[in-house]
């Protein structure tokens, strides 16, 4: 099948070209997918997309004007789907709702020991010959209360790996996984109990209706004073300018996000010779207590070695049968 890759980078195509093994016909393109660059797609009965790309109504009518199909995301996400108009205009939705949940949850406890032992900062300091220790101080992981929001698949693998840490587990999820408690060491409570208890939050919910800001003013009103919080999931989760006020006054002690609200204008790309007109974003740069990577948790070997084999046996399966048992469903909760 002929298939239109989009917002491709050097490190797509060698994985891409790696699982296809000649299967499909694949033409790789730069820019990302939007209403404008959609008629680059108009010949392809394939398009290929990640979280960047905006398959809003009009891109999908767009797209649907032409001889496309199928949309395969590179992703487990498919909160930049406009799925009613995918299904209104007869278009197969396809993802990867799993490729290696260990890289994001990795990163996440990566993030977290990065931010408590202040290790960003002692990078910086004995490059340049300083070797004091004031303001480095961290604490114990062992015996610390984390809490888990959302259990699914990354979820539950940073709970397994916070477990060996010695800490102490609470979880919430709507929807709880008998291994939190049955086999970690982990226990689910409600979420205000969640934030009032835990010395440390991470997310790990999709982004819906309900999770959009799910940490604002209120939530961070009811976390432990000084608590870290951990983001790798998706950047509406938090609103940020609240988070900001938090970390001004203290009441936040830490946080580490791969993801970003705004991050479509940023994140990606090397910019380094630019001036960031987010305002917001460059605030949050300005802490000590602040990490940001640009949501590379996914970006691993194994994961895209997973993420170019899933996509390309999907779209193998659509040309096969006319649909896949990874499509997604209209009713299906955005994630
Ligand atoms: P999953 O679908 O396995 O698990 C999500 C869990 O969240 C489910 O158990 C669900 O019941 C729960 N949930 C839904 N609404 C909730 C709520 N309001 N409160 C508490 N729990 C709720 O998804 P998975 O694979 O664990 O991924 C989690 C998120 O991680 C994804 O939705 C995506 O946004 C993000 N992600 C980030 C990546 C990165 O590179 N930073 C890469 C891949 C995923």
């Amino acid at each position: 099948m002929r298939v239109a890759i989009f917002d491709t980078k050097p490190y797509d195509r060698r994985f891409f070209d790696e699982a296809n093994d000649g299967r499909h016909d694949l033409v790789f393109f730069e820019p990302r997918l939007s209403y404008n660059t959609a008629k680059l797609a108009l010949d392809f009965p394939a398009i290929c997309v990640f979280v960047h790309d905006s398959l809003d109504t009009r891109t999908v009518k767009r797209l649907s004007e032409g001889q496309t199909r199928l949309i395969a995301l590179r992703s487990a996400g498919f909160n930049n789907v406009d799925l009613g108009a995918a299904h209104y205009y007869k278009m197969t939705v396809v993802r990867v709702p799993a490729y290696s949940p260990h890289s994001i949850a990795e990163h996440t406890v990566g993030l977290l020991l990065a931010l408590n032992r202040r290790l960003h900062r002692a990078y910086n300091r004995v490059r340049e010959g300083n070797f004091a220790l004031e303001g480095l101080l961290g604490f114990d992981l062992h015996g610390k209360t984390v809490g888990i929001v959302g259990t699914g698949k990354i979820g539950t693998n940073t709970a397994r790996i916070l477990c060996g840490f010695g800490c102490n587990l609470l979880a919430f999820d709507p929807y709880p996984n008998p291994v939190i408690e049955n086999e970690l060491c982990g226990r689910y409570v409600d979420l205000d109990e969640l934030l009032s208890e835990s010395d440390v939050v991470s997310l790990h919910v999709p982004l819906t209706p309900d999770t959009q800001h799910l940490i604002g003013r209120r939530a961070l009103n009811k976390m432990k004073e000084g608590a870290i919080l951990i983001n790798t999931s998706r950047g509406q989760l938090i609103d940020t300018a609240e988070a900001i006020d938090a970390l001004k006054d203290g009441r936040l002690g830490g946080l580490g996000l791969d993801v970003y609200e705004e991050e479509d204008g940023l994140f990606f790309e090397d910019l380094s010779n630019q001036v960031i007109q987010d305002d917001v974003f460059a605030r949050l740069l300005t802490f000590p207590n602040v990490i940001v990577t640009a949501h590379q948790a996914f970006f691993t070997a194994e994961a895209l070695q997973n993420i170019a084999k899933t996509t390309l046996d999907n779209i193998s399966e659509y040309e096969e049968t006319g649909s896949s048992g990874n499509a997604v469903s209209l009713d299906q909760v955005k994630a």
